[in-house]
């Protein structure tokens, strides 16, 4: 038997498959605009495992797999039989004899992979404490609504080395763009994500000055401070204050620079009101752009 095509992490796919992916996010996005029939997940069922929070992921997921003609099954972690520790293994060959794909929020990026080693449906990353696959999928899709191809553009990461930076370095490689990043020191990305990048031509700089990493950029990214199940790392909010994005930071950027951020947004923390309601904020456009890219996700993971 074929393994399934999972969605674990955009190292883990080719670049010919996640631009495949982006082309179709864009169709299909085209498609639903027009009121054309889009309906190739039929007769499909997605179970989603929450094992963290979510509006965006939650919401987008539930309506792209409708929209695509399909049908969801939501479930907590702390609900299902996990809750009282049946294994993940387990859990993954019986809810394989179900429905047809997995999509699952989690903490430990292990608890993942074992579902998809042990799941015969293809397993989509919702986020783990280490990657956000989908985000960064709507992320590029947005980008280039805007401004066009990626390649060879400059994105600057400022804040918490977290889940969505890892997501973020392993799209500078498959993409082509560089990315500077400005984390506190003892925040940074974890090594095998940078080193992973780096060698697959990634172009990556770490410093401790977002002023430095923000110069000349196309596109200025930020996250909360505070993961979700990380709060025991948190740190003093002083520590990450200079990594604000606000007005002054954001003019050592190019003059039509755009900001991203994942949502949800801590206003006054990492980010300025005047920032994430201005003239380069696209954060309700990436939000938006989960529902198409992984609509792709989705059709990619379930193509007969
Ligand atoms: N950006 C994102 O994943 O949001 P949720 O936590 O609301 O799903
Ligand atoms: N880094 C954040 C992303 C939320 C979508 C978290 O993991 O909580």
């Amino acid at each position: 038997m074929t393994s399934p095509r999972h969605f674990i992490d955009l190292s883990a796919v080719s670049a010919d498959d996640l631009r495949f992916m982006l082309d179709d996010a864009r169709a299909r996005k085209e498609r639903l605009k027009t009121g054309e029939t889009d309906r190739p997940l039929a007769g499909k069922v997605l179970a989603m495992i929450f094992d963290k929070p979510s509006t965006r992921t939650r919401v987008s997921f539930d309506v792209g797999m409708r929209q695509l003609g399909g049908e969801t099954i939501m479930l907590t972690g702390a609900e299902m039989q996990l809750g009282r520790s049946e294994t993940i293994a387990d859990t993954a060959k019986v809810l394989s004899r179900y429905v047809d794909a997995i999509m699952i929020r989690t903490t430990s990026h292990d608890r993942l992979l074992e579902l998809a080693e042990n799941a015969t449906v293809p397993v989509i990353n919702g986020l783990t404490d280490d990657t956000h696959p989908c985000q960064i999928m709507a992320d590029i899709m947005t980008y280039e609504e805007h401004r066009g191809s990626v390649k060879d553009r400059l994105f600057a990461w400022t804040g918490d080395g977290n889940n969505v930076l890892h997501s973020l370095l392993e799209a500078s490689a498959r993409f082509g763009f560089r990315l500077n990043i400005a984390v506190p020191a003892g925040s940074e990305p974890q090594a095998r994500y940078v080193e992973w990048a780096r060698a697959n031509g990634g172009r990556v700089t770490i410093t401790q000055s977002p002023q430095e990493a923000v110069r000349g950029a196309d596109c200025v990214v930020t996250d909360t401070w505070v993961s979700m199940g990380q709060e025991h790392r948190a740190r003093g909010h002083n520590v990450f204050q200079p990594y604000q994005v606000n007005e002054a930071l954001m003019r050592h950027a190019k003059e039509d620079a755009l900001f991203m951020h994942c949502l949800p947004a801590h206003r006054g923390e990492e980010v300025t009101d005047e920032v994430i309601d201005g003239p380069h904020s696209v954060v309700f456009d990436e939000a938006e752009n989960r529902l198409h890219a992984q609509k792709a996700v989705l059709a990619w993971c379930l193509k007969p």
